[in-house]
């Protein structure tokens, strides 16, 4: 059975024994830290650390136990039933869950090539009066394109124009396999975003370590709403992050995840090309985890989804992604956790089961 359903990273990528040291140092530095409750913003040098990075105050960043539980926050804190809320469309589908389960009506805006249609996306903030916007500006989940700074600066335009907070993920940003990096909105627009990331795809998600950056006022109500969620969050993880980071192991790690996904990428785009050409339509994407396919033929995800188990092809439901639902045609291709033999079998075993439909 190959796998094309769940974003993770490839096992063979955990650093463990690096990890391993790590851990144990932080337990034995930290311990009267790590082992008692401390601020719900997470674990002090961690977070002093990224907020030197980015050149903010630590209480702007809060750490958590992944950058989803930050979403969340965001949402019990921010949303009420009937908050409109702009995801990009296809997005990242446990968010709009996330946002759903909050109260929020979620509305799809047409994703292009280079990021959201922002005609679109005008339209409809003028219709909905949304909140937020939630936007995947690098290596998007599920379709793999990233917003020219072209679109990221219409973004912060909107925001202004419109008073709309962004919520801008970028999990993959530092997994760019070719080309360079593209100014974020939160650098544009720091009164007007969070950013959220997350050391899931660098390092491991079983650690759950994420964070959020953002306006003081906006990082303490949402701090609240962790706060009274759990006290702390576990800052054993987080140390161990922290500690990798001190030991300078970051960039090494980062590097050796480039030379083990950038040749998937480019595997799964020759194999596309080979066996897809004629029956679907894909971005390029210059790093992350997918590329997302849409199929020529008008199928059914269910009839799409049971014929590929049958060819030994586990495929995720593509209307997930869909605020409106209208997914059906759409395949996201999961390639950081397959090898390159995994990737050609799968592709051409969806070339099959799509051409006999
Ligand atoms: C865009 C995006 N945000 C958040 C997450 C979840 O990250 P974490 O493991 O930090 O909760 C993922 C994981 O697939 C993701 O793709």
């Amino acid at each position: 059975m190959i796998s094309f359903t769940r974003g993770v990273p490839a096992t063979e990528a955990f650093p463990v024994e690096a990890l391993a040291e790590c851990a144990a140092s932080a337990l034995t530095t930290y311990s009267s830290q790590v082992l008692q409750y401390g601020s719900f913003r997470g674990f002090d040098p961690l977070r002093e650390y990224i907020a030197a990075e980015y050149g903010l105050a630590s209480d702007q960043v809060l750490l958590s136990q992944g950058a989803l539980q930050i979403v969340d926050f965001i949402a019990r804190t921010l949303i009420t039933p009937g908050t409109v809320v702009l995801v990009e469309q296809p997005s990242y589908d446990r968010v709009i869950k996330v946002f759903r389960r909050a109260g929020a009506t979620v509305v799809g805006v047409p994703l292009q090539e280079d990021g959201m249609d922002l005609a679109a996306c005008e339209e409809i903030i003028r219709q909905t009066h949304p909140l937020m916007a939630y936007v995947i500006s690098d290596f998007q989940n599920p379709s793999g394109t990233t917003m020219s700074e072209a679109k990221r600066r219409g973004v912060a335009a909107l925001a202004e124009q419109y008073n709309l907070l962004v919520v801008e993920d970028s999990p993959y940003r530092r997994l760019r396999y070719s080309g360079s990096d593209i100014p974020t909105i939160q650098s544009m627009v720091p009164n007007r975003t969070i950013q959220l990331s997350s050391y899931s795809k660098l390092l491991s998600p079983g650690l759950r370590v994420g964070l959020a950056l953002g306006p003081q006022q906006t990082m303490d109500r949402i701090g609240r709403t962790a706060q009274d969620t759990y006290i702390t969050p576990a800052l054993l993880p987080q140390a161990t992050v922290f500690e990798f980071i001190a030991r300078g192991l970051l960039p090494a790690q980062i590097e050796k995840l480039h030379n083990l996904y950038r040749p998937r990428l480019s595997e799964l785009l020759a194999a596309l090309d080979a066996e897809m050409g004629v029956l679907a339509t894909w971005a390029i994407p210059q790093g992350g985890f997918f590329v997302g396919v849409t199929l020529r033929k008008d199928v059914k995800a269910e009839t799409l989804i049971s014929r590929a188990l049958q060819e030994g092809l586990q495929l995720t439901n593509g209307r997930d992604f869909f605020a409106d639902g209208r997914g059906d045609t759409f395949v996201r291709l999961p390639f950081c956790a397959l090898t390159t033999e995994e990737i050609d079998e799968g592709v051409r075993a969806l070339a099959r089961v799509v051409l006999s439909l």
